[in-house]
């Protein structure tokens, strides 16, 4: 038997019907004839079978220990299913039912997936390579199952604008460097090698990301100190601690890939999983945030910090549906979002808006950016130097202001007739203005393609 490889553009019609491309049709029709098994599976994608290739998964099932929560779900996720049978044209003709529960409609990619072949709606596929890639530890196990190559785990880690993170920084050193979101170690690591000279603290609020950061910085653990802590505490933590001026800082903010690429965590809605979203172990989530907060609450999330056109009725459609029963994961969020909004904007997903703006609400982002810009920087020795990535205009927003505000720019509105806000000048801006990845990191890491690194020195008695 032929293996049912490739994919291919294809479209579904008015009529929900969908052709199959000439190649996979012919072998599907040579090996197995034309009754087929389509059922549901993931979000957005049906998964065609050949009717023996079915049957033969129905024996297994019927071998499987039933109330296995695995074969339990299994069975729920294809329960849509219907025997269907091919036309003379390549054409099966989807039920409504099934389109429906699916949600695959218009254009559409079919693909060969060794023994049966998948409809997936074109978008999702596009959103789903560039946005729900690998974890490391999956990297990991398919490298050992010599199903991919190394150098795919070492990408999944690079952090952003690394070369000149160590370039603003390095100026500061000797002295200690507080890497504020350490996450998994990637700059701190790189700024460690780089300045024998600097000595580290290294601050998240992920107590996860700090065992992998601390399994990767062990070659340094004599330099290294890592402190489960959200940052706006730093100063209380540096009291506490009893340590020295900071001579660098470092805050690369948003969340890791160890937390977009988990699913129990929340943060995807590209993999269903609990509506979690939360950075640390503390606090209300995601879904308990949906639950209680009212509408206009709601509204002004959905819009200030995802800058969600359909704010007003994504929020109406949230409190109707949570009168039935509570959005408990990411999957039946994303899937209320989409009944509202439609794919008006083909580009991105419809929920990444409402996502965005959920995690940042959950994780108080901005609240903790400003809390925390301020003192740090002020704690800064003379000469000390503060390096900022954002990932959004929200975050950049608070960041160039503060920046601009602690070098002595006057903040008063315009139209005030005088100064009075009275700036104080504690910090000369390094970067004139923002620093971006350039192409080759953008291609390199996605990831980066948002980045803007803003960095300041600390003025005052003994700057070099
Ligand atoms: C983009 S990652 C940092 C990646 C890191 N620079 C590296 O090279 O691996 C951001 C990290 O900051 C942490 N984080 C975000 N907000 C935080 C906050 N307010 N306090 C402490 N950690 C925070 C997240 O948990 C996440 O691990």
């Amino acid at each position: 038997m032929e293996r049912f490889r490739g994919g291919f553009p294809a479209t579904i019609d008015a009529k929900g019907r969908v052709k199959l491309p000439a190649r996979l049709r012919e072998q599907l029709e040579a090996d197995f004839g034309r009754e087929v098994y389509v059922c549901s599976f993931f979000p957005h994608e049906l998964r065609v079978y050949p009717l023996a290739v079915w049957q033969a998964v129905e024996e297994q099932l019927l071998k499987k220990p039933a109330m296995k929560p695995a074969v339990l779900k299994l069975v729920e996720r294809v329960n849509y299913g219907q025997l269907l049978e091919m036309d003379d044209q390549g054409r099966i003709l989807v039920p409504a039912l099934l389109r429906e529960m699916v949600n695959v409609e218009g254009e559409v990619v079919v693909s060969g997936r060794i023994n049966h072949l998948a409809v997936t709606n074109r978008t999702r596929a596009a959103s789903f390579l560039e946005e729900a890639s690998l974890s490391d530890e999956e990297l990991e196990e398919l490298a050992q199952l010599e199903l991919c190559w190394r150098t795919a785990v070492a990408s999944e880690h690079l952090p952003v604008l690394t070369d000149r993170v160590v370039e603003l920084l390095s100026p500061a050193a000797p002295g200690l460097l507080v890497d504020a979101t350490i996450g998994l170690g990637g700059h701190a690591e790189a700024l460690l090698r780089s300045e024998r000279g600097f000595r580290l603290l290294g601050l998240d609020r992920d107590p996860l990301a700090l065992a992998r950061a601390g399994e990767r910085l062990r070659d340094f653990s004599d330099r290294v100190r890592l402190e489960e802590s959200s940052f706006d505490r730093l100063p209380a933590i540096l009291d506490r601690l009893q340590l020295e001026a900071p001579a660098a800082i470092l805050a690369d903010l948003g969340c890791s890939s160890l937390q977009l690429d988990t699913p129990e965590r929340g943060f995807s809605f590209q993999v269903d999983g609990p509506l979690d979203m939360r950075m640390g172990a503390d606090g209300p989530t995601a879904a308990d945030l949906l639950e209680t907060a009212d509408w206009e609450e709601l509204v002004r999330i959905l819009r200030d910090y995802g800058e969600e056109r359909h704010a007003r009725a994504i929020s109406r459609a949230i409190i109707a549906r949570r009168a039935d029963s509570p959005i408990r994961t990411t999957g039946e969020l994303s899937r209320l979002v989409r009944s509202v909004v439609g794919e008006s904007d083909r580009r991105i997903h419809p929920a990444t808006r409402t996502v965005q703006a959920l995690r940042i609400a959950v994780n108080d982002e901005l609240g903790q950016l400003e809390t925390f810009l301020e003192p740090a920087v002020r704690s800064l020795r003379p000469g000390g130097r503060i390096a900022v990535i954002a990932f959004h205009s929200l975050e950049d927003r608070i960041v160039k202001h503060t920046m601009r505000r602690l070098a002595g720019s006057c903040s008063c509105p315009p139209d005030f007739p005088v100064c009075r806000c009275q700036p104080e000048e504690v910090v000369r801006v390094v970067t004139r203005s923002p620093v971006r990845p350039d192409d080759d990191e953008v291609e390199r890491n996605p990831r980066a393609r948002s980045a803007r690194l803003r960095a300041a020195e600390r003025l005052g008695e003994g700057t070099p």
